[in-house]
């Protein structure tokens, strides 16, 4: 069962070959960080067009690193939402005329849940390539944690005293973000201190140059739902320690110099960032990443699982790795990360997802279309 996973829900042109959920045949992913990069962010016009001229050669990458032809393929899957409506229109329509040229069946997938499944079929190609680890197990809680999402979700799939012919896995949303995502949030902080774009994985570097106790941020406090996220609040708190300080002198400076260099390295960043401005990196990251992991390990809790899973952008993040691993090995839970190419936005993650909604007999019509909002599961609250 080959299926032909296709995403361009925001800026990232992608298509994938996966043998039943579990292979990974071929992944091809063209990145638009160059477009977006001088903005700070992705702009949507631009992301559309650009998923224009990259749909088709991405398609024909994936079939060719996997040698096989578009006829060879047994199905495509295609993000259905949520994302950037223009962005999502592209990969959809382009995959549904693949599927009724082709006379194969169409699956739409909702991008959370391709980050889920993501974790599951990093898991999957670890045990064939037969590596020691764990078998990731249902029910979970799985933390996707991205640009555009801050999410928890209880993972389900029937017990196995259900005589169920194939798993189908169901999504409960535990909480999710009133404001900003927590992958939004570093993208910001970078952006006022003129690091770069995207802000996530520069942090990630120029972090463990700084000491992550000089700046205390308080714990974020929700109201209601425990299991909701809130990163306006530590965004706006890094903003008020930069205003009218040297180092928003600083920042200025730095952005001066990005504008006559073509690219930093880290190290050149480094060098150009005083110690004041890595220790708030630092501090900042550190805050961000308790909340992620006391939250999902809160969640872990109350809906009396074992195992989670994280997904999405910022779960490449090397101290959020470090900190659940730390965190949930005393309360005996299993954490499952995808690789960093798997975590942030790819097709293999569409098609592992694909696969158990085409064995499930979840197809799509022809009236299939893209949601710029698209709900995953129902909300337990
Ligand atoms: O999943 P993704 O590729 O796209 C969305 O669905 O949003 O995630 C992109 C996000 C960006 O906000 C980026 O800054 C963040 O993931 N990210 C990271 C790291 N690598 C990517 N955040 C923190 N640490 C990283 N190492
Ligand atoms: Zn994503």
């Amino acid at each position: 069962m080959l299926i032909l996973g296709i995403e361009s829900s925001c800026d990232e042109t992608a298509a994938a070959i996966v043998w039943k959920g579990e292979r990974i045949l071929s992944s091809v992913v063209a990145s638009q960080v160059l477009t977006h990069e001088k903005y700070g962010g992705v702009v949507p016009e631009l992301a559309s067009r650009e998923h224009l001229r990259k749909i088709v050669p991405v398609v024909d990458e994936a079939c060719h690193r996997a040698g096989l032809s578009l006829a060879e393929v047994d199905a495509i899957a295609v993000t259905e939402g949520p994302g950037l409506i223009g962005s999502l229109l592209v990969g959809l329509v382009y995959g549904k005329a693949l599927a009724l040229t082709l006379g194969k069946p169409l699956v739409g997938v909702n991008h959370l849940e391709g980050h889920i499944h993501a974790a599951l079929l990093q898991n999957k190609m670890q045990r064939l390539a037969g590596e020691p680890v764990q078998e990731a197990r249902f029910p979970n809680v799985t933390l996707v944690v991205s640009g555009g999402h801050t999410s928890l979700f209880l993972v389900e799939t029937p017990s196995p005293q259900v005589k169920s012919p194939t798993p189908v896995f169901t999504y409960r949303r535990l909480g999710q973000t009133r404001d900003d995502a927590a992958g939004e949030a570093f993208d910001k902080v970078a952006k006022l201190l003129a690091l770069g774009y995207p802000g996530g994985p520069v942090i990630d570097s120029l972090a463990r140059f700084g000491n992550a106790q000089a700046v205390e941020f308080g714990r974020i406090k929700m109201r209601g739902n425990p299991l909701d996220f809130s990163f306006a609040g530590i965004k706006t708190a890094v903003l008020y320690r930069v205003r009218g300080t040297a180092i928003a002198v600083e920042a200025e400076e730095r952005r001066a110099w990005r504008k006559r260099v073509e690219r930093a390295t880290v190290d050149e960043l480094r060098a150009h960032c005083s110690q004041a401005t890595l220790h708030l990196i630092a501090s900042f990251q550190k805050a961000v990443v308790r909340d992620l992991v006391e939250r999902a390990l809160a969640a872990a809790d109350a809906s009396r699982v074992d195992s989670i899973f994280v997904s999405g952008g910022v779960a490449c993040n090397s101290l959020l790795r470090e900190r659940f691993a730390e965190a949930a090995k005393p309360l005996g839970l299993q954490v499952f990360f995808p690789s960093p190419a798997l975590s942030t936005d790819n097709a293999a993650m569409i098609a592992a997802a694909g696969y158990f909604k085409l064995l499930a007999g979840q197809c799509a019509d022809v009236s299939l279309t893209a949601h710029a909002s698209l709900p995953l599961g129902v909300n337990t609250l």
